[in-house]
């Protein structure tokens, strides 16, 4: 199959470098030429682990090529992917769906006679309706399919995830459309792996209402966590407790500061707008959006506490400013939220992050970064682990109380166990124990 992916960003890329792997032709464009440049010169523009290689073996076969010029990279494609950015749109929260649309525009004039047009972006339910209306307005003769087909891969885990999925979702309204989507995921199709066929708009909803459960069953843990810390009780042991019920399964279920990311925010957001449009208020995932809003701050205030009630004239060292470890994505980070209140309640911020502190200068004001965490830690009055990096699961806790002004570590993640902290003549603070 010739496959053409329209965004090359963490979904396209990746995306387009394991559809290369399973043996079909692709063509990844972007419009960013300081990303193509990257890769046409072997640098890959984002951290994720592993994708060096598979670019680099899928080029090296003649698989995946890149380019700027979608016109050049279409005659021919049997399948062009969308997969580019839908953010928040500044000011309501509905899925801004202006890089779709101008793909779907941008695609019209040259594509072939058969093309399957997929929607890889996570989109509103309706968006397939649209993409379809603007190609039939610009080639009213043209017989093509608009199909949907949702991404569920985490970064960090990017390419294990995209091949061996839970499952693959996809939405379609033909059958021409469903029989060149099985072609392209036929490597996948062993006995691992669903595909699950059904109509677009459902594939369009599935992925909203995936990222909204998820994002619910942490606000859920963080919630019970807090409630943990005021009777007394380890949340890790009622998360076990409750997780081991197959009804309830055990992931997602690790409290900390709050979800963040390039999807969970904006998306549960999307839902809610989308939910309001229809008239169908969906109060869940209401509580779930200002639940976390509350938390990410409410981190930083955790943090003061620590350090006494007073921030005015303190230094703090945040270990980790990613959402999560193994990205540089710094997307709606609860890390930013934390800097913000901590500066806001006067204390200065030192902060190392391993892949991540390029972004986050980008989006923070007046953070010192450091080249690692110990240099992050000096004369600071309290360390805060803020993202699960393995780097930071084996802190040398001599060498932590040697450098700190104050040996106090706030744990968000629950990296440590309390009593072998306090052994060390620490002040532990964690998340719900
Ligand atoms: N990042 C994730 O973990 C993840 C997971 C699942 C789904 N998604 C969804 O996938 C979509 C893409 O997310 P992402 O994180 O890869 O975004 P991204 O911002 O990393 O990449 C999007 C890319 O598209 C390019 N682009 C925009 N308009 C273009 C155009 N007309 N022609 C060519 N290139 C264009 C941009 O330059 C950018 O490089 C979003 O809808 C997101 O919600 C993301």
């Amino acid at each position: 199959m010739r496959i053409v992916m329209i965004g090359s960003g963490y979904v396209g890329l990746v995306s387009g470098a394991c559809f290369a792997d399973f043996g079909h032709h692709v063509c990844c464009v972007d419009k960013d030429a300081s990303k193509i440049d990257a890769l046409r010169e072997g640098r890959i523009p984002i951290f994720e682990p592993g994708l060096d290689e598979l670019v680099a073996r899928n080029v090296e076969a003649g698989r995946l090529e890149f380019t700027l010029d979608l016109a050049q990279a279409l005659p021919g494609a049997d399948a062009v992917f969308i997969a580019v950015g839908t953010p928040s749109r500044r000011g309501d929260g509905h899925a801004d769906l202006s890089y779709v649309y101008a793909a779907a525009r941008e695609m019209a004039g040259q594509l072939r006679p058969g093309a399957v047009v997929v929607t890889k972006s996570t989109v509103p339910v309706g968006t397939g309706d649209e993409v379809e209306r603007i190609i039939r307005g610009a080639r009213p003769d043209l017989e093509f399919s608009v199909a949907s087909n949702p991404e569920f891969l985490r970064e960090g885990a990017a390419i294990e995830d995209f091949k061996r999925p839970d499952r693959v979702v996809i939405g379609v309204n033909d059958e021409h459309a469903a029989t060149v989507l099985r072609e392209i995921y036929r490597p996948l199709l062993g006995a691992e792996t669903r595909l699950l066929m059904m109509k677009r708009r459902a594939a369009e909803l599935t992925k909203y209402a995936a990222n909204a459960f998820l994002a619910t069953k942490i606000s859920f843990i963080n919630e019970i966590a807090d409630l943990c810390e005021k009777v007394r009780a380890d949340v890790h042991d009622v998360a076990e407790g409750i997780g081991l019920d197959t009804r309830i399964g055990p992931r997602f279920l690790q409290p900390g500061p709050g979800y963040g990311g390039s999807c969970f925010p904006k998306d549960t957001l999307a839902l809610l707008k989308t939910a309001q449009d229809y008239e169908t208020p969906i109060r869940i995932v209401e509580a779930v959006v200002s639940s976390n809003d509350n938390r990410k701050r409410s981190m930083g205030r955790k943090v003061v506490n620590a350090l006494g009630g007073e921030g005015r004239g303190k230094t703090v060292a945040l270990l980790g400013l990613t959402f999560k470890a193994n990205t540089d994505d710094m997307r709606d980070s609860p890390s930013l939220a934390i800097v913000r209140a901590l500066q806001d309640a006067g204390a200065a911020v030192r902060a190392y992050d391993p892949e991540g502190m390029e972004q986050a200068a980008k989006l923070l004001d007046d953070v010192t970064y450091c080249g690692d965490a110990y240099e992050a830690m000096e004369g600071a009055d309290a360390a805060v682990i803020v993202t699960e990096w393995d780097a930071f699961r084996a802190l040398d806790f001599e060498r932590v109380k040697d450098t700190l002004k104050e040996p106090v570590l706030v744990d968000l993640r629950n990296l440590y166990d309390r009593a072998d902290v306090e052994r060390q003549g620490f002040r532990y603070v964690a998340v719900g124990r």
